[in-house]
């Protein structure tokens, strides 16, 4: 890694315990050199000096390294979820599903959604929560509120499920993972980390799952090293996994 950008990440380590070492250089890079550029900087060990003395500029620089598009039934499927997922969960007496890497809420509502929808239409009452996680404070916090424009809403009423649904900061690197869950969606959030990293963090997601649980992936991404082994693919089109049973 280039050492400059490599310093500007251990100086962000130092100062708020967020380790992106393991996030792809092409896209830090990028982004760093934003900062630079905002904070007229000249070189990399000015900006290093800008963030040892400025916590602003350590948020500013975490929230720009963590990229947060998203939206309401985003890269959806909802047939394979009514087909391949929700009958098997509304089964059981009670299910708990983890959005993880949710940014603004907008994944975890629509899951919500998606399964509250489903066991009305088969005039099912399986208790659910989802917890909905996201390493950017300010994210959860708007996530918790719930309060969606206009525009991004179209004629969304997520006013039913708000019960269902929490949300909590946790860093998918170095933190502990919820257990026992029945279906992990983590969906554009590896494809930011480094083919190590993802592994890791796909052994992970194995141990909070139970036997039979699902896991689903963004488009983009795919299981890397001895995860392979650990999951069976339900869908290969939406990147729908199932942990396999041992
Ligand atoms: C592009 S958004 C994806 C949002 C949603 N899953 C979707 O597909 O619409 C990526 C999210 O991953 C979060 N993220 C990045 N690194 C993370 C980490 N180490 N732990 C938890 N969340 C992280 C970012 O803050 C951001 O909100």
């Amino acid at each position: 890694m280039n050492p400059g950008l490599s310093n500007v990440l251990e100086k962000l380590f130092k100062k708020t315990g967020y380790d992106l070492t393991g996030y792809r250089e092409s896209t830090l890079e990028r982004r760093v050199v934003r900062r630079l550029h905002a904070t007229h900087s000249t070189d990399y060990p000015t900006y290093v000096q800008i963030l040892e003395n400025s916590p602003e500029e350590c948020h500013f620089l975490l929230r720009d390294l963590t990229i947060r598009v998203t939206d309401f039934f985003r890269d959806w499927s909802e047939e394979s979820l009514c087909e391949k997922i929700w009958p098997s969960l509304a089964k059981q007496n009670s299910v708990k599903i983890w959005s993880a890497g949710c940014a603004t809420g907008e994944e975890t509502y629509s899951l919500a959604l998606s399964f509250d929808r489903y066991l009305k239409q088969n005039s099912l009452g399986t208790p659910y929560e989802i917890l909905g996680t996201d390493i950017d404070e300010a994210s959860i916090q708007f996530a918790k509120k719930g309060e969606y424009p206009k525009e991004k809403l179209k004629d969304l009423d997520i006013s039913d499920v708000k019960n269902s649904v929490q949300f909590k900061k946790l860093d998918l690197v170095g933190e502990t993972f919820p257990k026992d869950i029945d279906l992990v969606v983590c969906r554009n959030v590896l494809i930011y980390f480094f083919k190590e990293l993802q592994e890791k963090v796909l052994l992970k997601f194995y141990d909070s799952l139970k036997p039979g649980g699902f896991l689903w992936l963004g488009k983009a991404e795919s299981l890397w090293g001895d995860s392979k082994k650990l999951f069976e693919v339900v869908d290969k089109q939406t990147n729908l996994l199932k942990k396999e049973w041992k």
